[in-house]
């Protein structure tokens, strides 16, 4: 039996979206930013990890009648900034666009310095600048404190 007909392949949706070219092993945080690891939600969803694709590897997040927000793109994005997000109706691709890593998050996660003015109980809200993008790495914009991919990722709100 040849590797291709071994292969499961993961079903299409008729509505809703298809997060695709996730970096691998970041499928799990984008189930978490879009609130799916919940008990008891009621959307389909389907995940694949680490299959093969035309650039390599990656990880894909199926999810039927879902719209994401602004907030969960931005989150997406610095975890896993070559997603692409595709809208699906009625079986077909209706709308196909890449996450874009913005140049400054605000309130979508926290600075890891203890010493850091948006850490204490002060009412300001963490806000970071994006210095590159691959790999992505973010500074504090109060106490110039860097961040990269795990620890951005752990990070999150
Ligand atoms: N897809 C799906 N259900 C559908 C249509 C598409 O799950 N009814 C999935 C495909 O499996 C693919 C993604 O949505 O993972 C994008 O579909 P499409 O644009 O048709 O695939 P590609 O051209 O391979 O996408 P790209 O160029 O972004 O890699
Ligand atoms: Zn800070």
């Amino acid at each position: 039996m040849s590797e291709n007909k071994r292969t499961i392949k993961i079903s299409p949706i008729k509505n809703g979206t298809v997060i695709d070219h996730i970096r691998c092993g970041q499928s799990l945080k984008v189930l978490k930013i879009l609130g799916l690891t919940e008990v008891d939600i009621k959307d389909i969803v389907s995940i694949a990890i680490n299959v093969e694709s035309s650039t390599g590897k990656k990880d894909i997040v199926k999810v039927e009648n879902k719209e994401i927000s602004r907030e969960e793109l931005d989150k997406i994005s610095l975890i896993s900034p070559e997603t692409t997000i595709n809208i699906i109706r009625d079986y077909g691709v209706v709308n196909k666009h890449r996450v874009t890593l913005p140049d400054h998050v605000k309130g979508i996660l926290k600075c890891r310095n203890p010493n850091c003015i948006t850490y204490k109980n002060e009412p300001v809200e963490p806000e970071f600048k994006v210095i590159s993008s691959n790999p992505v790495n973010i500074k504090c914009i109060y106490c110039e404190r860097e961040m990269k991919e795990k620890e951005i990722s752990e990070n999150l709100l």
